[in-house]
């Protein structure tokens, strides 16, 4: 049952947001090909076909630098002229040197390109707090101040008024081993020193979360911070199969099919019980739960650099995807942000790039058929779910999100994780007449297929019709290892 004419919480937009790190080909022959590039078409270096895909997929925001690598970021190495900036070497990715070319004006350019909000992750692990509140004054302050008039000296009088700040990450390990108790403090440091800088928009600090199911964390980061250096807490989830051996992105058994699902799914657990210890502390959810690393990861390509985190991403990733995604819907009310990882060439990819060539994943195609639920309001939902039996193990075949837009149309997302079973779901729609039903659906010959550069188009999204509406109930048969979305007109 979905109750058409109810719903108090909306799903924020930046449920919906990417993640693009200094790590492999993400930045540097991903989104940037530099300025002097005659053969592939670009603005001020950013690949133009790269811009257009990701306003097609209307992405909300984009976290930068990092990651690990965030914390080893010193941002004044990356303004000013370019001939003259430091290199510097990427330890955490590669060893690779990079020449500091994509600095903040960079990034924060793009941004206004692609109508994104930027959500910057300041480094807690070598930085200092002076480097964090002047990186801040940089970009957000628009009067007479020293790194105000540094700014305008590099190029850019008006203030970028960065909204999203990342006080550190994983702050537990590669942000530097910290313990909850020790980094709560710095955090409280850090967050003094960083003004809003009478932008009214203010300023959201997010502290760096948990990992997986470390409730502890969570438990200390709301219990010790005051709430008014507090706006986002993080927390950081991968489907992995094992972290010693992830298994192969494509030619995976049932087996591990299987497993990987279990690993999604637990997503539904995870933001569950973190909003739980979080309610304790902010019964009026005025902090956000930020996912902001999520996705899944698996060996790399043969013959790719270890460090560089290239993947495939098969019809097994959309429904990473679609189920993911599902779970933050319908936990808008404490989930107001989160960044798949990543989205150029690494780890969970929506785009890869090979030279001049781009394509687009199966997960680009279900966040894009998804973006219909972007600040739309979360709609209440029953259903009878069926099982997925593999073995002796079982998981939910289906999940399902609701959502009605501003203009008063309804968006239903529905995904059947099963590897051979149709599923057929009805839902008993609930005060609202719905008309003129359209569908689209993203499902392919085998869960293994994936789109390359020759061939780039095996998986797309079609139109789906195969669905009844017939006395206020939808019926639908939702095919294996497929994703569906319908929308009222
Ligand atoms: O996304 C790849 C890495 O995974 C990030 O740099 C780090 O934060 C996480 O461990």
């Amino acid at each position: 049952m979905i109750n058409a004419d109810q719903g108090k919480h909306q799903i924020s937009k930046h449920i919906y947001g990417h993640f693009a790190e200094h790590l492999g080909r993400c930045i540097y022959g991903g989104f940037y090909v530099g300025e002097d590039n005659t053969e592939i078409p670009n603005i001020d270096g950013v690949r133009k076909d790269v811009i257009d895909a990701l306003r097609e997929l209307k992405i909300p925001n984009l976290r930068w630098p990092g990651g690990c690598f965030a914390d080893t970021y010193h941002w004044q190495d990356g303004i000013g002229p370019k001939s003259e900036r430091p290199t510097l070497v990427n330890t955490w990715w590669g060893g690779v040197t990079e020449d500091n070319s994509f600095g903040t004006h960079d990034f924060l350019n793009m941004c206004e390109q692609l109508g994104a909000e930027p959500y910057l992750a300041a480094n807690i692990g070598s930085g200092t707090v002076r480097e964090l509140s002047d990186w801040v004054q940089y970009v957000n302050h628009d009067g007479q101040s020293p790194m105000a008039n540094l700014r305008v000296q590099n190029g850019r009088d008006e203030a970028w008024k960065v909204k999203y700040w990342g006080v550190g990450n994983e702050t537990w390990g590669c942000g530097g081993n910290m313990t909850v108790e020790y980094y709560a403090n710095l955090y409280k440091q850090y967050a003094t020193f960083m003004s809003d800088w009478g932008n009214t928009r203010g300023i959201y600090r997010i502290a760096a979360g948990a990992t997986n199911d470390d409730y502890h964390w969570t438990e200390v980061m709301m219990r010790d911070v005051p709430h008014s250096l507090l706006e986002g807490v993080g927390l950081h989830y991968y489907s992995v199969l094992e972290w010693t051996d992830k298994g192969p992105a494509v030619g995976f058994s049932d087996e591990q099919y299987f497993t990987t699902m279990k690993r999604a799914l637990r997503m539904e657990e995870l933001v569950t019980r973190h909003s739980t210890v979080m309610d304790k502390y902010d019964p009026e959810k005025k902090i956000g739960l930020i996912v902001d690393e999520w996705g899944g990861w698996y060996n790399v390509e043969e013959g790719t650099n270890p460090g560089f985190l290239y993947q495939q991403n098969t019809m097994r990733d959309a429904m990473i995807a679609g189920v993911t995604l599902n779970i933050f819907n319908n936990h808008a009310e404490r989930v107001k942000m989160a960044n798949l990882a990543q989205t150029i060439n690494v780890l969970q990819a929506v785009i890869l790039t090979d030279e001049n060539k781009m394509i687009l994943t199966p997960t680009y195609h279900v966040m894009k058929m998804y973006n219909v639920h972007q600040d739309a309001t979360l709609l209440p939902i029953m259903f009878d779910n069926v099982d997925y039996v593999h073995g002796d193990e079982k998981l939910p075949a289906l999940s399902v999100s609701a959502s009605r837009s501003e203009d008063g149309k309804i968006h239903i997302s529905m995904v059947n994780i099963d590897l051979e079973k149709s599923q057929t779901i009805k839902l008993n729609i609930r005060g609202m007449d719905l008309k003129d039903i359209t569908g689209s659906i993203l499902s392919s010959g085998s869960v293994q297929d994936h789109n390359t550069f020759d061939n780039p188009d095996r998986v797309a999204p079609k139109e789906f019709k195969d669905f009844k509406m017939s006395k206020g109930i939808i019926t639908v048969e939702i095919p294996p290892y497929s994703v569906i979305v319908l929308n009222s007109k």
